[in-house]
């Protein structure tokens, strides 16, 4: 269970299902990479806005582990617009103050894509304002796998006694480790499932669905979730009045 069971009306950390791009092109009888184009709007549309808001981490699904199984000619596309958009867009973030981080198994992405991230990483390592984490070649399950591994070769080395092995000690070896709990996921697009996002740090996270594709989330969209999150009790498996009290 997370240190503080408290829902502060603001979520200190959102996250992203960017789903339906390719039914946004398909209804304009476009190319599904039209509708991946359309989406890199909506995304600096809630970069933009999260930060207003005072958002502490905002954390984007781009491309899953999943996702490679899409026809080559997709992907293809999805890794150049994202090569185009990190070199178009990294001096606006790093004027606003944007951190930013990657998430996800980079080693299957091209030495260019690899180099480029790195390079947007470190130049805005030392902004503090919101901290954006996009994952890229992400998968929940590859991550718990990951941690484990991890965990395992520092017992090999002496780092790690099992019995020390925790919650705690696991979501520090999990991607996100660093920062602060889940707080809200939002996936657009219709569809009622997190596809292997965060599986092991949505344990507590509130959910919210909504049937816009991704290319229309316009701010309107994005004020709807957070008032969503704001009006919900979080419990964490205490009965309403206890969450009342821990709050108070
Ligand atoms: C999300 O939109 C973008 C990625 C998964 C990269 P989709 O491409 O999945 O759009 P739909 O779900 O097919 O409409
Ligand atoms: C999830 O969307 C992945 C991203 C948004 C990057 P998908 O479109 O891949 O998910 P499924 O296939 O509908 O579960
Ligand atoms: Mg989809």
């Amino acid at each position: 269970m997370p240190s503080q069971p408290y829902n502060s009306l603001r979520p200190r950390h959102v996250a992203i299902i960017m789903d339906g791009n390719g039914r946004w092109a398909q209804k304009r009888k476009r190319p599904r990479t039209f509708g991946h184009q359309a989406g890199v709007k909506a995304t600096r549309m809630v970069v933009e806005n999260c930060a207003r808001r005072g958002i502490d981490v905002l954390t984007l699904f781009a491309f899953s582990s999943e996702n490679w199984q899409r026809p080559s000619q997709e992907v293809n596309r999805l890794m150049d617009l994202f090569m185009r958009a990190l070199d178009k867009e990294v001096d606006v973030l790093d004027n606003n103050n944007i951190q930013l981080h990657f998430i996800g198994d980079h080693t299957a992405l091209s030495n260019e894509l690899q180099c480029q991230m790195e390079t947007v990483q470190q130049r805005t390592a030392c902004n503090d304002g919101l901290k954006l984490i996009i994952a890229m070649n992400y998968g929940g399950r590859w991550d718990i796998v990951e941690a484990s591994r991890n965990m395992a070769r520092d017992i090999q080395l002496g780092r790690l006694q099992p019995a020390q092995i925790d919650e705690s000690i696991m979501s520090r070896y999990c991607q996100l480790g660093d920062f602060a709990d889940l707080d809200l996921i939002i996936r657009t697009g219709g569809e009622k499932r997190v596809s292997n996002f965060l599986l092991w740090q949505l344990a507590y996270s509130e959910l919210f669905f909504t049937d816009t594709l991704w290319p229309d989330f316009d701010e309107t969209d994005l004020d709807t979730a957070l008032n969503s999150y704001a009006k919900r009790q979080r419990r964490y498996g205490c009965t309403g009045s206890q969450a009342i009290a821990n709050n108070a």
